[in-house]
């Protein structure tokens, strides 16, 4: 079989650099997707140097919002089927007021850095899934199962009912489509600027395991979805919280 192909959007940072990092050393060829270039380049670098497969890694600088720019990643593709998207990339945006103009504006951007990025690039790469064996899978937040977070967890809250629908589209042609939902993940630019000691301590109390997730672990279960051995798993959320959340 050829190399697997890979798609990691917000693959320069964070969680989906960890997941970008974890693929390319399980072998696969993987494009990573953001919107600076220069953080993206220097992901790409160290990916290829931890990992031994400097080539396996490219970058793609794309604003995954702007319908007009995903042509960036198709022509990066080249034809090539793609095995795994992961559809990493999001964000917390603050509101900036309580006019109903702001709460406007707070909503559609944070619908459109949650929800848009994920719905245009797999739109665009939906052809190009390897039929049968492709993964799509949905980096959502613990926030859209125990609210707190407003608008960022209505968006997020929204991957899940749409992984519904696209893993009852693709499932018949063998193309598995579930959600990882993480929990509180220190390391990443997520919380830059608005993180506390207090608001730290307290999101680790509230796990059962008493610390913070990392990337890795968020990576770990991604890599199992993104597997061959998960072929049988599909439309599901996998809660990767500590336990600050129980399954249901
Ligand atoms: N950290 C946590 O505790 C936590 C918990 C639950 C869920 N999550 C979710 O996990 C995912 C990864 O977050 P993280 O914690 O790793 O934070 P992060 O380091 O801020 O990663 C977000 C990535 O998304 C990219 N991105 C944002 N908007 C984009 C756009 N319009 N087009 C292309 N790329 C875009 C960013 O790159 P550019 O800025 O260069 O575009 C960045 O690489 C997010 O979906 C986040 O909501 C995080």
């Amino acid at each position: 079989m050829d190399e697997r192909l890979a798609v990691v959007s917000g693959g320069g940072t964070g969680i989906g650099a960890a997941v970008a990092r974890t693929l390319v050393a399980d072998g696969c060829s993987v494009l990573v997707l953001g919107r600076r270039a220069e953080v993206l380049a220097a992901t790409a670098e160290r990916i290829g140097s931890e990992t031994g497969r400097p080539e396996a890694v490219r970058a793609v600088s794309v604003d995954l919002t702007d319908p007009e720019q995903i042509g960036r990643v198709v022509e990066a593709v080249d034809g090539r089927p793609v095995d795994v998207l992961v559809n990493n990339a999001g964000g917390f945006h603050s509101a900036q007021d309580d006019t109903l103009a702001g709460i406007a504006a707070n909503w559609r951007a944070t619908l459109d850095t949650n929800v848009l990025t994920a719905v245009l690039l797999t739109a665009a790469l939906r052809p190009a899934l390897r039929r049968p064996g492709g993964r799509v899978i949905l980096i959502s937040s613990i926030a859209a199962q125990r609210g707190g977070g407003d608008a960022y967890s209505a968006a997020k809250a929204a991957l899940h009912g749409w992984a519904y629908s696209l893993a009852a589209e693709l499932g018949p042609e063998q193309i598995t489509v579930n959600v990882v939902s993480p929990g509180y993940v220190a390391e990443t630019e997520f919380f830059v600027g608005r993180m506390t000691p207090e608001g730290h301590a307290k999101r680790v109390a509230a796990t059962l395991v008493g610390r913070a997730g990392t990337p890795d672990d968020i990576a770990e279960s991604v890599r199992y979805l993104a597997s061959p051995a998960a072929s049988f798993v599909t439309a599901q959320i996998l809660g990767v919280n500590g336990g600050s959340v129980l399954g249901r």
